[in-house]
């Protein structure tokens, strides 16, 4: 079982993720982490996330243990993240960690931006979790705040815009909902409904 979920920041594919992941029996990749990962390896040794040279070699010793670090969700390295995501040397290096990850039993939840696209093209489900930039924004501006945090609403809104035209943008494996996912727009939506909502498509898909 493969179940892929593609959308953009702050619409809720880590929470369906990891909520179907736990109501299946099955393994969660979330694929955000490895870029994350790999832009993290980079800004704590002082190089530049947009050097594709760089990137590739940090992508290819990627440090797993960074996947556990605290500042992985911070802003900075969220959009350092979608930098490195746009060169091509990077992607191709963490691409074949996701394929072998997806074909461990019992199955996987897989999330990300190229999912059903470019990574799992063959998975019979997919799913495109999106939301408006207004709802996103507000959830991640919460999310900070709940944690501590400064943040200013429209600064995060204007990140999540410029990281959503990057993602979206890019020339290799663009984030798009495939044309064979099912859209699940979470704007009014509360976990249990999405949760819900997916659980019915994986139910008329398999
Ligand atoms: O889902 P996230 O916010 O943790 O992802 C961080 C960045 O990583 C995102 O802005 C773009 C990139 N990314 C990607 O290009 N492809 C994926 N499958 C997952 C993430």
């Amino acid at each position: 079982m493969i179940i892929a979920i593609d959308g953009p920041a702050g619409a809720g594919k880590g929470t369906l993720a990891r909520a179907l992941a736990d109501r299946l029996g099955l393994r969660h990749l979330d694929t955000g982490g490895l870029y994350r990962a790999t832009a993290l390896q980079i800004l704590r040794a002082g190089g530049d996330p947009a050097d594709p040279e760089v990137a590739e070699r940090a992508a290819r010793s990627l440090d797993e243990s960074l996947l556990d670090a605290p500042d992985l969700r911070r802003p900075e390295v969220g959009t350092a993240a979608s930098v490195v995501a746009a060169i091509p040397g990077v992607r191709q290096a963490l691409l074949d960690f996701q394929r072998d990850f997806a074909r461990t039993p019992p199955g996987v939840v897989v999330d990300g931006r190229d999912i059903g696209t470019v990574v799992l093209p063959e998975a019979p489900v997919k799913l495109y979790v999106t939301a408006s930039a207004a709802e996103r924004a507000r959830r991640r501006h919460e999310e900070l705040l709940a944690r501590g945090e400064t943040s200013i609403y429209e600064r995060v809104r204007a990140e999540i815009e410029a990281r959503d035209a990057r993602d979206a943008g890019r020339a290799v494996a663009p984030m798009r909902q495939a044309d064979d996912a099912v859209e699940i727009d979470t704007t009014d939506l509360a976990p249990e409904q999405v949760l819900a909502r997916a659980l019915a498509v994986i139910d008329a898909r398999t």
